[in-house]
């Protein structure tokens, strides 16, 4: 299943003094000329946990690495906790911790030397009791001694977790923390975060699943085509966006909806070629998964698609 994303508004989150991120007016422009963020204006709440939304190719790893001094704003000024990024950087990159989207670990490099360099880089003294405590939450303290190439994908990025915190940050940026991970591994991950949380980390993560925004933020942020189109608690983002539309594409065009599957919620596209089914999200009825309503269907299915409308 995919989403797509049909919100479109600018509300933005206003600037106050209690962020811990001030994010004003931020554009980047590519070599080239592409614009990739078209003047973001974002406050981030300490302590709160901030998804970020967006279809491929928005601009919501330009604007982490902006954020975390690894891509050149073009204009406009970002601040962590009163530092700004290009002319404090130090002390704004010492309250910083990235999870980079893709996994970029040395193989043979055994986890606990990992996780005591990346602390050293940002001039920490060594800390074995600092160390031990971030293997623990990560449940990596029995593979401290493995070499990264002998772990599994989740542990990886649960590695990376842990290097992202070595240094004892702040403010945690996760870049599609769920990019590839199982059900359960997403679910400890999601745990994982939840924790920092509850250890004041201020958490920003980006995702392509609404159900992970859904499940572990408090405010979601819509970014798309380099725009910031909406920031919202996500509460009453979910119950201003309660209807979910399931649109199940046919491979073959139906003239009308099948007469075991006519009820109000069901209605035929107009080209003949989709079945969709609107439901409320805050509804307690279970909603119909795609594999139940092809199993309903003579015909077969292409691909079933949920999207908020
Ligand atoms: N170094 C670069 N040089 C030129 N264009 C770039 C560069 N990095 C990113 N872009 C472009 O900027 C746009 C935003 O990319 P970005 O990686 O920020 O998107 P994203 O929202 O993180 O996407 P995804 O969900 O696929 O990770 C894309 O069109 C991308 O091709
Ligand atoms: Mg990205």
């Amino acid at each position: 299943m995919s989403l797509t994303f049909r919100v479109a508004c600018n509300q933005k989150g206003p600037v106050t003094m209690t962020h811990i991120v001030e994010i004003t007016d931020l554009r980047k422009s590519y070599k080239g000329g592409f614009q990739a963020l078209k003047g973001v204006t974002l406050g981030i709440e300490q302590g709160e946990i901030l998804a970020l939304l967006g279809p491929n190719g928005a601009g919501k790893t330009t604007l982490i690495s902006t954020i975390c001094g690894i891509t050149m704003p073009t204009s406009g000024s970002v601040t962590v906790a009163g530092h700004d990024i290009l002319t404090d950087y130090r002390a704004a990159r010492s309250m910083i911790g990235l999870v980079p989207q893709e996994i970029n670990l040395e193989p043979f490099e055994r986890v606990v030397n990992t996780v005591r360099f990346s602390r050293g880089l940002f001039g920490k003294p060594s800390d074995d009791a600092a160390l031990e405590k971030v293997l623990r939450q990560l449940s990596l303290w029995d593979k401290k001694d493995s070499q990264i190439r002998e772990l599994s994908g989740g542990m990886k990025r649960r590695v990376l977790i842990a290097k992202a915190l070595a240094h004892d940050p702040r403010v945690l940026f996760l870049d599609e923390p769920s990019a590839g991970v199982d059900v359960e591994l997403r679910k400890d991950m999601w745990e994982i975060v939840r924790k920092l949380k509850d250890d004041g980390v201020t958490i920003i993560l980006t995702t392509h699943y609404i159900e992970e925004a859904e499940a572990i933020a408090d405010r979601v942020g819509i970014i798309a085509d380099g725009e910031l189109l909406l920031v919202e608690e996500k509460t009453k983002l979910m119950a201003r966006m309660g209807q979910k539309e399931l649109e199940v594409q046919l491979t073959e065009r139906l003239s009308e909806v099948p007469a075991n599957l006519r009820s109000g919620a069901l209605t035929l596209s107009r080209d003949g070629c989709a079945l969709i089914y609107t439901y409320d999200t805050t509804s307690r009825r279970i909603s119909p998964s795609a594999a139940m309503l092809a199993r309903s269907l003579v015909m077969p299915v292409r691909s079933a698609l949920v999207s908020y409308v």
